[in-house]
C-alpha cells in the first residue's frame, strides 16, 4: 500500500465510469469511422473486433494491475515493481510522450466539436447540402483563429477539471455524462437505417471485403484499437492506481473494453449508412462525422435539438478523454518531479496547448501525431507492457492482483500466456508488417 493518502475513485461505478470516459471519446465517434472508411470498411472492423479482444483486453487488464500494484504514476510504479529493469521505465517515457502527442491534435478536434455544438446552437448549418457542408468544413478546419480559440477553451477546460483532482474533478463528470451519449447515439442509429440508401453504408461496414486487407490496414486496426481503448501509454496504469483493493480488475476491463467498443460500432451504424445516402466519401478523413452528421441532423424531426444534444456530449466524451491524457502527465509531474498539483496541470497543459498550435497551423503536423501515436508508440508500449506482466511480474503475482478483491479468477494461466507470448508476438508482427519491415 501507498505510503501517503492517495486520491482515488469511490466505488465501482465510478471507477468504470472514469476509465470508460477515458476509453469512449472522439476515437470512438470521430475517428473510428474515418479510419474504417479509409481502410475498406467490414474486414477493418473484422481486424478491429479480433484485436480488441485477443490483445485489447489482455493489455488493459495488465495496465490495470501494473497501476493498482504500484498505486504510482507509470513511470513509479515500473521503478517500484521493476527497480533493476530499467528497460521498462521506457514505458513511463513513451508513456508521457505519447499523452503530449496525442492531446495536441486531440484538443483540435474537441475545439472542432465546439465550433460544431456552437453552430448547432445557432442552427447556422440549416439549410446547407451535402456539399456546401464539406466546404464549410474543409474551409473552417483549414482556418486558424476559430479552430485556435476553441483548442484554447478546451485545454482550459481540461486543466480545470484535473486540478480538482480524482474524485472531485474526473469521477463526478464522468459519472452522469456517459449514460446520456450512448441514449443519443442509438437514437442516431435508428434514424440513420432509415434513411434512403442505408443499406450500401450497412453493407460497406458489415460486409468484409478482404480483398482490401493489408498490412498497412492490419496495422491501422491494432492502432484504432489501443488508441480506442486507450491503452499502451500508462493512462489506464495510472487510473489503476486509483482503484481500491477491493474492486475486481477484471471485470473492470471486461466492463470498460465492451462499452468501448459497441459505442464504436454504434457509430458506425449511425454514420456510413449517412455517408452513402448523402454521397460522401467514406475515405474523406478527419472530416468525415463533421461532413456526414450535420445533413442528418438537417433533415431529421427534431434535428436542432439532437444536434445540439450530440455535439455537446461529443464535447463531454471528449473531455472524459483528454482529462485521462493530462492526469498521465500530471501524475508523472506531481510525483516523480514534486510539482504541485496546479502548476504542474497548467504547466503540462500549457506546453500541450502550444503543440496543437502547430496542429492547426500544420495539416502535416496534425496527421503525423495522429498516425505516429496510435500505430507507433502505443503498440511499442503495449509490446513492454505484455511482457512485463508476462514475465517480470509472471502468472502468481498476477494471480495475487487480479483476486486481492477476495474471489477467484479463471483464466489466469492462459491470459498468462497471452501476454508472454502471443500478445508481443501478434503485436511485434503487425507492426514490422504494417511498416512494410517484414
Ligand atoms: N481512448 C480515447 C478515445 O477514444 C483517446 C485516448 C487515447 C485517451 C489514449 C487516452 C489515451 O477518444
Amino acid at each position: 500500500m501507498s505510503s501517503t493518502s492517495r486520491d482515488g475513485f469511490t466505488n465501482k461505478f465510478g471507477v468504470i465510469a472514469a476509465a470508460a470516459g477515458s476509453a469512449v471519446g472522439l476515437g470512438n465517434i470521430w475517428r473510428f469511422p474515418y479510419v474504417a472508411g479509409e481502410n475498406g470498411g467490414g474486414a477493418f472492423l473484422l481486424v478491429y473486433l479480433l484485436f480488441i479482444l485477443i490483445i485489447g483486453l489482455p493489455v488493459m487488464l495488465s495496465e490495470l494491475l501494473i497501476g493498482r500494484k504500484a498505486q504510482k504514476n507509470v513511470f513509479g510504479a515500473f521503478r517500484t515493481l521493476a527497480p533493476d529493469k530499467p528497460i521498462f521505465i521506457s514505458v513511463g517515457i513513451m508513456g508521457v510522450g505519447a499523452a503530449f502527442m496525442i492531446l495536441a491534435f486531440y484538443a483540435v478536434v474537441a475545439g472542432w466539436t465546439l465550433e460544431y455544438a456552437y453552430l448547432a446552437v445557432g442552427n447556422q448549418l440549416k439549410g446547407m447540402d451535402a456539399a456546401e457542408l464539406s466546404t464549410f468544413f474543409n474551409d473552417f478546419s483549414s482556418s486558424t483563429t476559430g479552430p485556435l480559440i476553441w483548442m484554447a477553451v478546451f485545454m482550459v477546460l481540461t486543466a480545470g477539471i484535473v486540478i480538482g483532482g480524482v474524485k472531485n474533478g474526473i469521477e463526478k463528470y464522468t459519472k452522469v455524462l456517459m449514460p446520456l451519449l450512448l441514449v443519443i447515439i442509438i437514437i442516431l442509429c435508428i434514424n440513420a437505417l432509415s434513411l434512403d440508401g442505408a443499406e450500401a453504408g450497412v453493407a460497406f461496414l458489415f460486409k468484409p471485403d478482404f480483398s482490401k486487407v493489408t498490412g498497412g490496414v492490419i496495422l491501422e486496426a491494432l492502432g484504432q484499437a489501443f488508441f480506442s481503448l486507450s491503452i499502451g501509454m500508462g493512462v489506464i496504469a495510472t487510473y489503476g492506481s486509483y482503484i481500491q483493493k477491493k474492486e475486481n480488475l477484471m471485470f473492470t476491463a471486461l466492463s470498460v473494453s465492451f462499452a468501448d467498443t459497441l459505442i464504436a460500432v454504434l457509430a458506425g451504424v449511425a454514420i456510413f449508412p449517412a455517408v452513402f445516402a448523402f454521397g460522401i466519401d467514406p475515405s474523406s478523413g478527419p472530416g468525415l462525422v463533421f461532413e456526414t452528421l450535420p445533413n442528418v441532423f438537417n433533415q431529421m424531426r427534431g434535428g436542432y435539438v439532437f444536434s445540439i444534444a450530440f455535439f455537446l456530449l461529443l464535447v463531454i466524451a471528449a473531455l472524459t478523454s483528454s482529462v485521462s491524457l493530462l492526469e498521465v502527465v500530471v501524475a508523472y509531474f506531481t510525483e516523480e518531479l514534486k510539482m504541485k498539483r496546479k502548476s504542474a496541470t497548467w504547466l503540462a497543459g500549457g506546453s500541450i496547448a502550444v503543440l496543437a498550435v502547430f496542429c492547426v497551423i500544420s495539416d502535416g503536423v496534425f496527421e503525423f501525431f495522429d498516425w505516429t501515436s496510435s500505430n507507433i508508440l502505443l503498440p511499442l508500449g503495449g509490446i513492454l507492457i505484455a511482457i512485463f506482466v508476462g514475465w517480470v511480474l509472471g502468472k502468481q503475482k498476477m494471480r495475487e492482483e487480479l483476486e486481492a478483491h477476495g474471489g477467484k479468477v479463471i483464466l489466469v494461466g492462459f491470459l498468462n500466456i497471452i501476454l508472454k507470448v502471443f500478445a508481443p508476438l501478434a503485436i511485434g508482427f503487425v507492426f514490422l508488417r504494417g511498416l512494410g519491415l517484414l
